[in-house]
């Protein structure tokens, strides 16, 4: 893990993250991600003026997220936002359009998590405040691809 991507994870208070305890507290993961990009993908394809159908990135969208809390921030998760920020600006897709779709998407990841969940209120307070820190920190390593690729 390079330095820059620690000292983003240490800001995002992310230091001691145990994803494998995330993926404890989450039995139907792989179902909640998989219904949550689908419909992300859909409201895209619902929104999108050309004429264009996105249902086919909910795959790679759910095995982004099921890879990050399956294997943690590793050295693989910085490959993968770096292309996952290539591909969007080679497509156009300024980073204000990514953070609004990413605010669509983290909304419903969180409803559908908490709608499922079985844990007790502070533990369930516990898992939603480190998805939104994952959230957070996987949105603005996107973002920060956008400007890397730019600089090139
Ligand atoms: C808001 C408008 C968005 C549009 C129009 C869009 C469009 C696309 C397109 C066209 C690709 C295909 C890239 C390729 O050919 O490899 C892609 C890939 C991907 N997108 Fe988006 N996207 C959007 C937002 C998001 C958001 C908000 C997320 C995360 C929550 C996301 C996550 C991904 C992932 C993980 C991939 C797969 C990249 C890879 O594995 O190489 N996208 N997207």
């Amino acid at each position: 893990m390079s330095s820059q991507l620690a000292h983003a994870v240490a800001e995002m208070g992310l230091s001691d993250f145990e994803h494998h305890e995330v993926v404890d507290a989450i039995p139907a993961l792989d179902d909640i991600l998989t219904v949550v990009a689908a419909e992300f993908c859909a409201h895209l394809t619902a929104l999108a003026e050309a004429r264009i159908d996105y249902r086919g990135l909910a795959r790679p969208m759910r095995d982004h997220w099921l890879q990050l809390l399956r294997d943690g921030i590793d050295a693989a998760y910085e490959r993968r936002v770096m292309r996952i920020g290539l591909a969007h600006r080679d497509r156009a897709i300024d980073p204000q359009t990514y953070v609004l779709g990413y605010g669509w998407f983290a909304a419903r990841l969180v409803e559908e998590t908490m709608r499922r969940s079985v844990l007790d209120r502070a533990a369930l307070a516990d898992l939603v405040a480190t998805l939104l820190r994952l959230i957070f920190l996987d949105l603005t390593r996107v973002v920060h691809a956008y400007g890397v690729s730019l600089l090139d």
